[in-house]
């Protein structure tokens, strides 16, 4: 999936991808042409005395390093831009995706799961093009390109490069793995060291009250040693790395010189081309050590890639059917039997429930209650018998008429940061403001009087705010309400208020509800459901 949106957004972006290449060629010959410059100022400027050339080719060295620096810019400018639209087109197909995955699949996974897609995996893709294959194929361009000048100079001093250019790798190579396992160590540890302070700043009151502090700074302390322990290794990789690579290129340098020193013909190379060559080894470390982040970035990537994938490979929902319901609605489960995984939740279920008929699901928790109302919303798929709206399967029906017909309160209200306005309406323009001003009147929120103001939970308490949700299901007025234990955490007299408010608004409507105390709604239909029953099998 991840190969096709790929190659889906470079065709539409054809002229980024020429754009990346052609940057790789030029950073790639750019990065060869100082030192051609530094043969040409020794072997036919100073040798032949062209002093008035000098200043001419000292100006020229110095723009061609000026040169380098602005194509690298305009590289990684590119780059950056690339990985950032690139990003939006796959993070824009990953929502389409989202909105697809069935309620079940999405509830299974912790929202933790989803994040980590959205957020790690794509900027780890974002990392494969500011820092992974790109700066990889041009670093290795690089390589390739000194390899072949230092070869036009000299087969014999190209053939010595070709020797000790994999001695080199290798070198950089182990020392990076070590170098990349104590960091690893380390950072593991520093999450223990932040994980137990936190533990231990949030169980303060306990620690206090139960005189355990000497336990635990023992038990901290433990874990700090480890973590110093482990930062000192990575300290010393780190400042052994650099400077290891410094005597490694000084010493092929010397090696270089004394040769030449010796005799100049061994290599059969002019001095202008000694001291390029010199120039070009020098420039040929740096591309090598860049190699190791380079693949590591690219390993990274590539998992994220796989975990994309696995993302793409969530089965999507049941294809939705727009549906004419028309006015009166009945609700029918017939012979009903739902299992999460492999756990009978629900056998055989059946109810029939006619235009304005009150329902009451009432039992202990796990027994089912939830699970029977999410069926009757259509966001499930019995495994087996039917939920029938009018005689059409629930979850077949379209996402619009579902909004239209149904309205649920949890005991948690959902709000998300809207204007008042907006979540009242659920963002259904039709609605005026005034109905919503007449529904906050007769829920006993008229204080609230600006609806374009933002929304914001902490403002409100936990009664007020299921009294919103009322006075959203009143604005909406939906033909099947749903009240999933919607008085559990409020106060008896504003659940009971809202019970009332209910038993007016909804004479003609179909109400579900879980109730485990207080009021019930008027005429309910008590339905008790017993954990026996439903877990038999
Ligand atoms: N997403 C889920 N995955 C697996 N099991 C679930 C899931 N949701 C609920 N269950 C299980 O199904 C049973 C019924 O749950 P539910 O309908 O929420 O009960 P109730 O609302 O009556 O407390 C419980 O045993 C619960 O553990
Ligand atoms: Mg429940």
């Amino acid at each position: 999936m991840f190969k096709r949106i790929f190659i889906e957004y470079f065709k539409r972006h054809l002229t980024s991808l020429i754009l990346i290449i052609l940057m790789i060629l030029i950073v790639t010959v750019l990065a060869l042409i100082p030192a051609q410059i530094l043969r040409i100022i020794v072997d036919d400027i100073i040798f032949n005395n062209k002093a008035n050339l000098l200043l001419l080719f000292g100006i020229i060295y110095a723009l061609s390093y000026l040169l380098i620096g602005v194509f690298n810019f305009l590289k990684n400018l590119l780059m950056l831009n690339t990985s950032q639209v690139f990003l939006e087109f796959l993070r824009g197909k990953m929502l389409t995706h989202i909105h697809k995955i069935k309620y079940q699949d999405m509830v299974n996974n912790d929202s933790g799961t989803f994040e980590a897609y959205f957020n790690n995996d794509t900027n780890s893709i974002n990392e494969l093009f500011t820092s992974g294959v790109i700066d990889m194929v041009t670093d290795l361009f690089k390589i390739f390109g000194i390899v072949i000048s230092i070869f036009i100079y000299s087969l014999r001093f190209g053939i010595i490069i070709l020797i000790i250019l994999p001695l080199i790798i290798i070198v950089t190579g182990i020392i990076r793995n070590k170098m990349l396992k104590a960091q690893l160590s380390s950072k593991n540890l520093e999450g223990n060291v932040n994980k137990i302070l936190l533990e231990n700043v949030e169980g303060i009151k306990e620690i206090k009250t139960n005189h355990l502090s000497s336990y635990v700074k023992e038990k901290y302390m433990k874990i700090l040693n480890n973590h110093f322990k482990a930062n000192q290794a990575s300290n010393f990789y780190d400042s052994f790395f650099s400077p290891l690579m410094q005597i490694i290129r000084n010493l092929v340098v010397a090696l270089i010189l004394i040769v030449s020193g010796i005799n100049l013909d061994i290599f059969g190379m002019t001095i202008g081309m000694v001291i390029s060559a010199i120039t070009l080894i020098s420039d040929l470390f740096t591309p090598i050590e860049n190699l190791g982040t380079e693949i590591q970035t690219i390993q990274k990537s590539v998992a994220a890639i796989k975990r994309i994938n696995e993302f793409f490979t969530f089965p999507s929902d049941f294809e939705k059917k727009e549906t004419l319901l028309g006015d009166k609605i009945n609700i029918s489960y017939k012979n009903v039997s739902f299992s999460y995984d492999k756990e009978v939740v629900i056998k055989d279920f059946s109810l029939f429930i006619n235009a304005g008929e009150k329902i009451t699901f009432q039992g202990p928790s796990g027994s089912g209650k939830s699970t029977l109302m999410k069926l009757a919303l259509g966001i499930i798929k019995p495994s087996a018998g039917e939920v029938l709206i009018n005689n059409c399967p629930i979850y077949l029906i379209d996402n619009a008429t579902r909004r239209k017909y149904f309205q649920i309160v949890y005991q948690e209200p959902f709000f998300s940061n809207g204007t008042i306005y907006e979540e009242l309406t659920l963002r259904d323009f039709s609605i005026s403001k005034e109905k919503c001003q007449e529904a906050l009147n007769i829920v006993g929120l008229d204080y609230i009087v600006n609806l374009d103001l933002i929304l914001n939970k902490d403002e409100y308490s936990s009664g007020e705010l299921a009294l919103l949700n009322i006075a959203r299901v009143l604005v909406h007025n939906p033909k099947v309400i749903f009240l999933d234990e919607m008085n559990a955490k409020i106060d008896p007299f504003t659940a009971s208020k809202i019970i009332k408010i209910i038993n007016s608004f909804a004479k003609d409507k179909i109400v579900i509800s879980i109730n485990h105390y207080g009021d019930i709604l008027e005429n309910s239909k008590i339905i008790k459901l017993d954990n026996q029953i439903n877990k038999s099998i």
